[in-house]
């Protein structure tokens, strides 16, 4: 067999024009799929409304938290505007923030923050989750700070006092403190209330015990009176033996 110079060329442009073709594509699939795999992290999140249906003692705590307002809260908006509304801030003050496209799924510090997109549902009970976003080492509420303290070394969580009865406020209350802190001094929580517990208690007691007095009182005039009927008929009966004596007496001698 021998082909033509011109079926050669033919043949050439035709196998060049394949290979062009065949990169032209996959450079396009290749873009698409990086374009998918950026909208889809974002489509991921599904937002709290979608939570708020099952999880509604959560919702409800949750939404007027300074961390669900972390975004459209006065303070933020003011500085954040003020210095011409950089994207990096959003890292913290959104959720589900992408540094390279600049979106975000919510504003604010949303349920997902915390457990994880979509309806995944994880619990991560971690300090690192908080110090994600509370960096910094003043005091002991800021992660790096948090780290240097007394707590921490002793596998205290910011949860067990932020989240105390799992409490989606994350306020503080006394009594977080009191699950921990039990027997140590006097300004234990616990017990002060065990001593305001026994105060109450003994009062109580005060009261039966005054109760149960009248009531002895009551049943000692009620004997008073039985003894004084009892020593009334008793005189009133050695009277009547005395005078009946007397009277057998004088009958006796008047006989004889
Ligand atoms: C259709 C109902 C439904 C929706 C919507 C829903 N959940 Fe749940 N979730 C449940 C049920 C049921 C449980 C298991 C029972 C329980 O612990 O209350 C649960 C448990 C959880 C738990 C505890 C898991 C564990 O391991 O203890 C977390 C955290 C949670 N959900 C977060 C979320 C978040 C965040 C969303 C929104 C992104 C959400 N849920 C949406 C029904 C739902
Ligand atoms: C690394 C995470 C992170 C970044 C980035 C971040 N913030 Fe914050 N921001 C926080 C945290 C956490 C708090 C709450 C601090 C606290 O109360 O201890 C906060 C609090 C604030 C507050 C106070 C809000 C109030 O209610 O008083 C303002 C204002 C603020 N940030 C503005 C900004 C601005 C503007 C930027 C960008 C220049 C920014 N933040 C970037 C995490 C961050
Ligand atoms: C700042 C982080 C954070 C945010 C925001 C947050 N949670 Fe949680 N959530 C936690 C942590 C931490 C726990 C685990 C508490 C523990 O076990 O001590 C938890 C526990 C839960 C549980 C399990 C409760 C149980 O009884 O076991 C549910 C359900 C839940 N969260 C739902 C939600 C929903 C719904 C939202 C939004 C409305 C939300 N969370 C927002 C941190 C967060
Ligand atoms: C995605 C970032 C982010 C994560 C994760 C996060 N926080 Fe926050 N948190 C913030 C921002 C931002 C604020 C400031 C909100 C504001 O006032 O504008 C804040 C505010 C708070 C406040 C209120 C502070 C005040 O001044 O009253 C508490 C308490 C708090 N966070 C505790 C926690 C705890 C505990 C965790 C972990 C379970 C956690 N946060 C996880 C970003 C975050
Ligand atoms: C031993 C309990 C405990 C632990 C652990 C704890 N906190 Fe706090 N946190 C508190 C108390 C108490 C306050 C003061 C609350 C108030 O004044 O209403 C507070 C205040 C805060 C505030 C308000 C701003 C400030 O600095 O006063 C933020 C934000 C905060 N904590 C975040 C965290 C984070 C994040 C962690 C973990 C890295 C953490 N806390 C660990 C008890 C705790
Ligand atoms: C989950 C347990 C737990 C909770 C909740 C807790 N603590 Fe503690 N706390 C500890 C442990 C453990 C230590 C270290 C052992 C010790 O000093 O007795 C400690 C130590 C301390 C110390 C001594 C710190 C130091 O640097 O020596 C103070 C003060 C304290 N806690 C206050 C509080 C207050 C206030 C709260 C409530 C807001 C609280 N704790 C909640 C477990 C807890």
């Amino acid at each position: 067999m021998f082909m033509s110079a011109r079926t050669k060329r033919n043949r050439m442009r035709f196998m060049v024009s394949a290979c062009l073709i065949a990169i032209s594509l996959s450079g396009i699939l290749l873009l698409g799929a990086n374009f998918t795999v950026i909208a889809q992290s974002i489509d991921e999140y599904v937002g709290s409304e979608t939570c708020k249906e099952c999880h509604e003692v959560e919702y409800e705590q949750w939404k007027d938290s300074p961390m669900a307002n972390a975004f459209a809260n006065e303070a933020f908006q003011s500085e954040w505007q003020s210095q011409g509304s950089p994207s990096e801030c959003l890292e913290c003050h959104t959720t589900g923030f992408d540094a390279a496209s600049g979106k975000y799924a919510s504003e604010g510090v949303t349920c997902e923050a915390c457990h994880e997109a979509g309806l995944t549902m994880t619990v991560n009970t971690s300090p690192e989750l908080c110090g994600g976003c509370h960096t910094g080492s003043e005091g002991e509420h800021r992660y790096e700070g948090f780290l240097n303290g007394t707590h921490a070394s002793s596998g205290v969580k910011c949860s067990d006092c932020h989240l105390y009865e799992k409490s989606h406020t994350f306020e503080i209350e006394s009594k977080a403190c009191a699950v921990c802190h039990t027997e140590d001094d006097i300004h234990d929580r616990r017990m002060i209330l065990t001593l305001q517990g026994e105060k109450l208690e003994a009062a109580d007691k005060h009261q039966e015990i005054l109760a149960d007095l009248e009531e002895l009182q009551e049943g000692l005039e009620e004997d008073k009176g039985k003894a004084t009927l009892i020593t009334y008929v008793a005189y009133g009966g050695g009277a009547l033996i005395v005078l009946v004596a007397v009277i057998v007496a004088v009958y006796y001698y008047k006989i004889k």
